[in-house]
This record gives C-alpha cells, structure tokens and sequence, in this order.
C-alpha cells in the first residue's frame, strides 16, 4: 500500500527565516512562501532530488500546528507523508488493523490540491502520519 516518501513536515516559528537557512547552509532549492489560510500555515517547499521538505508556520489564531510550537518552541519534525495509489482503500485497510484516522475519517484536500488523510501518531510510533493519494 505504502509508495514514496512525499515529504517531511517541520513546524517553524518562521518560514522565511528557516528557508535561509536551508538555502544558504545546505543550498537547497526553496519557494517563496506561500499562504494556505484553509489550512491555517504558511509552507515553504523545499525540493530535493528524492522528496520534499516543507516548513509550515502557523498563519491565524486556529492554526493545526500551535500547539505543537508551544511544546516545541524552537520548531520540529511534524509529520512524515506517504502516497498512496488509493486513499479509500488504505484508510479501509487501515482502519481494519486498528489504526485511528484524524478527523472524521474522509479525505480532505491537502496543501497539493489532492487527498489527504492524517493517522494517529500513538498508532504510528509517535509520528503523525499522513498519506496522500496521487
Ligand atoms: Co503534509
């Protein structure tokens, strides 16, 4: 079921400033950053040659990823992001082994424009988990 690593998510206090930072330390490739108000971040791209590493920083007062600035001040690993072929079918699979979907369990569009779902961190060694269907 499990395809490519899409990317790796870290939470920032500021995506602009962690963009230099990997720009100028590690001469990554990074995008300007850009604003997802319905997801409450704002993300910055960062593409390597095997996957993507995005810096969300949180954008309004319900933003998914306050919380976890407030337990990790200076920013961290948020998530890990799996594709997947077919979301219903490994949401179906998934739910089957005892897994917890976040949410209501249906699919919502990601930061992509494609379907998302988010796993259970307690069921996935600790790591939110969310698979993205392409
Ligand atoms: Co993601």
């Amino acid at each position: 079921m499990i395809g490519r690593l899409n990317h790796v998510a870290i939470a920032v206090k500021d995506a602009a400033k962690a963009s230099e930072t990997y720009r100028f330390a590690l001469g990554a490739k990074v995008s300007s950053p850009q604003d997802l108000p319905e997801h409450g971040v704002r993300v910055v791209f960062v593409e390597l040659d095997n996957t993507k590493i995005e810096f969300l920083e949180p954008l309004g007062e319900a933003s998914p990823i306050a919380k976890f600035l407030e337990k990790n001040p200076d920013g961290g690993m948020h998530h890990l992001c799996y594709e997947v072929k077919d979301i219903l079918a490994a949401r179906d699979a998934l739910v089957a082994a005892g897994a917890r979907v976040l949410g209501d369990g249906n699919p919502k569009t990601g930061a992509h424009g494609k379907p998302v779902l988010f796993l259970h961190p307690k069921d996935f060694l600790g790591t939110l988990t969310e698979l993205e269907q392409v």
